[in-house]
């Protein structure tokens, strides 16, 4: 028989249990190493399997299970190939084949019998896939919408402040005029002298500039400006921006209005634009809050530590309710009167100072309504990298 099998192969050396390359060493090495790697790579498929299915839990994790026997024991008769080089132990070769033989048969049962469930396990994926991307569709509506929402919340408040702003441009305008009917009197009656002159022209050269800062203030409210460089620019000078948008209504409401501590002329690196804006909205909110007390007025105030200044607007009301405070600074919420507040107002004003590194917080051990602005003297400083 070996003589035969001799004959057919044309080799000599043939060992008697079955392996006809022992004769050459390289030929073992090569046998050896690869199905050493074959089954190792079995086994570790095999183990990734079993982790799998403990972490995610499968609707046919025993299909998988067995799946992964099988592949386990294709790895074990990787093995048994090696072994039987030095020991040749057939019948353990052999059982571990009957075993593999066995996870094989059922792993393709289970599979047959579990094709509707993972058909139906795919489609619900398929679905998930397709909400998750619903879902995505409907978050990005809902931020258009609040971008839209912060939008139509500002112009409410300029259409809230339009009376007062017209007032604002009528005052100088009227003064412009004035004192332009003024020059004209004085050349029909042949006074005017080229000192008149410089000092009618220069005031109304001055008006003019003022009602230009009006406008310039309302086109600065009108715009977004969250993509505006940082730049370095006086706390008072972003307070009087918004001033500039709001004065008039305090005074023609009997509203007094007091600045405190800008005196040492602070400067901080921010977006100015976006400042004014949340110095506006809380003046706003102050003014909606004292308006119709007996005693009104709002006190702005400036602090300034190493690092921050904290710029608090304090207003002649009593405080928020207890039950009313966690709440203020949430999206949507308004006690006022609808068509009024749209609730947006802090929740925008916390966005901004937070995205400055900054923190807006309600104080309420005050007697009275006060909140305060911190910021990063330096841009960068604060406990957020701003975005
Ligand atoms: N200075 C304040 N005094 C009293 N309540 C205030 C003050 N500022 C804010 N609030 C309360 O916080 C709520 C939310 O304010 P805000 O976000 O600016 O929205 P809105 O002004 O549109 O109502 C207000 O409706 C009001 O109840
Ligand atoms: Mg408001």
């Amino acid at each position: 028989m070996i003589k035969w099998l001799d004959e057919l192969f044309g080799q000599t050396g043939y060992m008697p249990h079955g392996h006809c390359y022992l004769w050459n060493p390289s030929l073992v090495a090569t046998h050896v190493a690869s199905d050493l790697l074959i089954g190792l790579a079995y086994v570790s498929i095999s183990l990734s399997l079993y982790a799998l299915i403990r972490k995610i839990k499968l609707p046919f994790s025993s299909m998988v299970l067995s799946f992964g026997v099988f592949i386990g024991a294709c790895g074990a008769t990787h093995f048994m190939e090696v072994w039987n080089l030095w020991f040749a132990n057939y019948w353990l070769a052999g059982l571990v084949k009957v075993l593999t033989a066995a996870a094989s048969v059922a792993t393709g049962i289970w599979l047959v019998r579990l094709r509707p469930q993972i058909l139906e396990f795919a489609e619900a994926a398929k679905l998930s896939a397709a909400r998750s991307a619903e879902l995505e569709q409907l978050n990005r509506t809902l931020s258009d919408n609040q971008k839209l929402m912060a939008h139509s919340a500002k112009m409410s408040a300029l259409g809230e402040m339009a009376g007062g702003i017209a007032h604002e441009i009528n005052s100088p305008l009227a003064i412009i005029t004035v004192r332009a009917n003024q020059l004209e009197r004085l050349v029909q009656r042949g006074a005017l002298t080229p000192e008149m002159i410089v000092t009618e022209s220069k005031l109304i050269a001055n008006t003019a500039k003022r009602i230009g800062g009006i406008i310039k203030g309302l086109r600065s409210f009108a715009r977004e400006g969250e993509k505006d460089p940082y730049e370095e620019v006086t706390v008072e000078s972003v307070v009087q921006d918004a001033l500039i948008l709001c004065q008039t209504r305090f005074e023609s409401h009997a509203v007094a209005l007091e600045l405190v501590g800008f005196e040492g002329n602070p400067t901080i690196e921010c977006r100015s634009v976006q400042i004014g804006q949340v110095v506006l909205n809380l003046l706003n909110n102050a003014f909606d809050a004292v308006h119709q007390l007996s005693e009104k007025w709002v006190r702005l105030e400036l602090r300034q530590t190493d690092s921050s200044v904290e710029l608090s607007i304090t207003d002649s009301g009593k405080g928020i309710a207890s039950n009313l405070r966690s709440r203020i600074m949430q999206p949507f919420f308004t006690t006022k009167e609808v068509g009024k507040g749209t609730g947006l107002g802090l929740s925008i004003s916390k966005g901004i100072i937070e995205n400055h590194g900054g923190k807006l917080e309600l104080d309420s051990s005050s007697p009275n309504t006060r909140f305060v602005i911190t910021l990063p003297i330096r841009h960068g400083h604060g406990g957020q990298v701003p975005k």
